[in-house]
């Protein structure tokens, strides 16, 4: 996951460490996808701690060489399925086109509604030029 989010030149690299506790403490809300043996994608999510009924997905990744596949679909609808969470949240960056038809995309085909509001504007980062990172709601999820 460390390697895959430094490679993305996307993502917020968080430390190696921080992937390793991660997936000991909120493995059944991550998921890892392998083509032939090997890493091929990855997401991460946590159920909100005072909301349970929200999924919070944080993190997804392809390596670039499986991009294009609908492997990032594949990965967050099965950890929609296999979430009783009736609410997903995520936050995006409007400059990150892959993402928003991911998120836009999963709340089409589950026919939920789609919110979209800032919830992190660039001048709360401490380190200059982090963009506002818009908060999307999405739900109820069907199946
Ligand atoms: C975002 C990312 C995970 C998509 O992975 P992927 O497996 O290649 O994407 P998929 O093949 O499943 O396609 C998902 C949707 O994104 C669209 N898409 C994929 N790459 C795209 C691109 N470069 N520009 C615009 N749309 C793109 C697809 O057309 C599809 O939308 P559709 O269902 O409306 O046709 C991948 O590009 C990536 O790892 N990016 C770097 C990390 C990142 O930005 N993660 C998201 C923020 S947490």
């Amino acid at each position: 996951m460390y390697r895959m989010a430094v490679d993305s030149r996307t993502l917020d690299v968080n430390s190696s460490y921080a992937y390793m506790l991660w997936c000991r403490d909120y493995a059944g809300t991550s998921l890892m996808a392998t083509v032939d043996g090997n890493d091929a994608g990855f997401i991460t999510g946590y159920t909100r701690p005072d909301d349970p009924d929200t999924l919070m997905v944080w993190q997804v990744a392809v390596d670039d060489q499986y991009r294009g596949r609908r492997l990032s679909v594949k990965l967050l609808d099965a950890l929609v399925d296999r979430t009783e969470a009736t609410t997903l949240e995520t936050t995006i960056t409007d400059d990150n086109a892959a993402s928003i038809r991911l998120f836009t995309g999963l709340a089409r085909r589950r026919g939920a509604t789609l919110r979209k509001s800032p919830l992190f504007r660039s001048g709360d980062f401490p380190e200059e030029g982090h963009d506002t990172e818009h908060l999307y709601r999405i739900g109820p999820l069907g199946n």
